[in-house]
């Protein structure tokens, strides 16, 4: 799928103001400085459509992007950065979660996880409350360019057997860099079926 057209709409914390759910949606989560907001600049291919930043906690708000006027795109706050205050991260969470359980057009919900890093309790936290919750999700694992390839294929294999000591399958996924691009043309691709799908 080309994206010929990317346009930032608005930043909300409420999901009732949030752009009318017309359109599918495919929103971005994960701990803050993850690269949710690089991510979504890669794929759209326009380097500043989402801002991003060195500093963790950048993205405060819920952002939606329209890509090519038939899919949205909502670069979310990330959730476990310690540094912003306990009320402050409460409110975050409360304003994304309510987004979460809410919004009825929200297709799938990538699930960003740093591939350089060992599994973080936090990121299986939220994938169960995803499952409680039947929030549908793919993890992307994301700055795959700062590893070498045998490196990718030991950490991907530490996560899934991490994660399959309490989970019977392990979830969908994709090897992704917006440095390099790894598995950019996967997540279009996915995008673009699962816009067909909502079509009919
Ligand atoms: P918050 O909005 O603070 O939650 O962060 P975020 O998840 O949106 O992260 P953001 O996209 O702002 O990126 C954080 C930092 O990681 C920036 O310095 C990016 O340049 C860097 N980064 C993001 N993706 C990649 C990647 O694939 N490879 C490398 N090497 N760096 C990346
Ligand atoms: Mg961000």
């Amino acid at each position: 799928m080309e994206i010929t057209k990317a346009n930032f709409l608005c930043s909300n914390t409420d999901w009732k103001k949030c752009p009318k759910p017309n359109l599918p949606e495919y929103a971005f989560i994960g701990r803050s400085n993850v690269g949710k907001s690089s991510l979504i600049n890669t794929l759209t291919n326009h380097k500043k459509l989402a801002k991003t930043s060195g500093k963790p906690g950048k993205t405060q708000l819920i952002n939606h992007f329209i890509i090519n006027d038939s899919f949205y795109l909502a670069d979310l706050p990330g959730y476990g950065y310690a540094k912003v205050s306990k009320k402050l991260r409460e409110e975050f969470q409360k304003f994304t979660l309510n987004y979460l359980e809410k919004r009825t057009n929200l297709i799938c919900l990538f699930l960003l996880i740093d591939l350089r890093v060992k599994p973080q309790k936090i990121d299986t936290e939220f994938m169960e409350y995803c499952a409680t919750k039947e929030i549908p999700f793919t993890i992307c694992f994301t700055k795959s360019d700062k590893l070498k390839k045998a490196e990718i294929s030991t950490n991907l294999e530490n996560y899934k057997s991490y994660l399959l000591k309490e989970w019977e399958s392990f979830p969908n996924y994709f090897t992704t860099s917006s440095v390099n691009k790894l598995g950019i043309d996967e997540i279009l691709s996915f995008i673009k079926e699962y816009n067909l799908a909502f079509k009919s």
